[in-house]
């Protein structure tokens, strides 16, 4: 198995399922020429938020890490009229690349793009009273995602979806003795999951045009 073949899958999948969308596409577009690391998720991983967030009934959304706002559009367009998402984003040429992107899609008022370090940007959330999501898709800096995580629980209630995306990183993941920080934050993430006893999870390979990796996914069971 190779990197060529796990594309030309996503490509015959994503062919099939998901639909050339000239919004989406300007979005990837625009993104690459503005330099932007190619970061996003793929447009069937992108697809695959959209569902489960229709599937969750989804009302309120929290996204960390926006990028030029791919995943960002796929997510609000699950959201029923009335629904709101903020997304969270550290750098400023992302952010402004992400908000015109936003806008082409028409999702001006539905998003709340946060200009700044997320570490800064949760508390003001919670300091505002937004919340509680219904889900949270936590993909910025992966050496901070225990704090990610200790946010989103925060920002959450019973009932709550947390996704968590690049939970394999190629497999490194697996290695205890790694120094590679975002190994040591998703390791840390995962260990924090599983030790959490209102939560239920489960995270899965997953391969395709972005490599190897993984999305972890918890259900918020229990009363925080
Ligand atoms: N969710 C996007 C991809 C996000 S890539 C998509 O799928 O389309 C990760 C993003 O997190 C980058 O834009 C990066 O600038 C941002 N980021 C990195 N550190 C951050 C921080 N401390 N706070 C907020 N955002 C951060
Ligand atoms: C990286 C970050 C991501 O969120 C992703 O989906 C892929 C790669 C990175 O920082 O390398
Ligand atoms: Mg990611």
């Amino acid at each position: 198995m190779s990197q060529e073949q796990w594309t030309a899958v996503d490509r015959y999948l994503t062919d099939l399922f998901v639909p050339s969308d000239p919004i989406l596409e300007a979005a990837l577009r625009s993104s690459q020429e503005a330099g932007l690391p190619p970061h996003n998720v793929s447009p069937n991983q992108g697809k695959l938020l959209q569902l489960l967030a229709q599937i969750h009934q989804a009302r309120t959304i929290l996204e960390i890490g926006t990028l030029g706002g791919y995943s960002t559009i796929w997510l609000a367009r699950a959201l029923p009229a009335g629904g709101r998402l903020v997304t969270l984003e550290a750098n400023p040429r992302h952010a402004e690349v992400a908000r015109a992107n936003i806008a082409r899609a028409g999702f001006s008022e539905l998003v709340d793009l946060r200009l700044g370090p997320a570490v800064e940007t949760l508390p003001q959330l919670a300091a505002e009273g937004l919340g509680p999501f219904d889900l949270i898709f936590i993909d910025a800096d992966k050496p901070s995602n225990p704090h990610y995580l200790a946010w989103a629980l925060t920002l959450a209630r019973r009932g709550s979806l947390i996704i968590g995306d690049n939970v394999v990183r190629d497999g490194t993941v697996i290695d205890s003795a790694s120094t590679d920080p975002s190994v040591q934050g998703i390791r840390r993430f995962n260990d924090l999951l599983a030790a959490d006893a209102r939560v239920s999870v489960t995270a899965i390979q997953t391969v395709g045009s972005k490599g190897y990796d993984g999305f972890a996914l918890a259900l918020v069971t229990g009363e925080l």
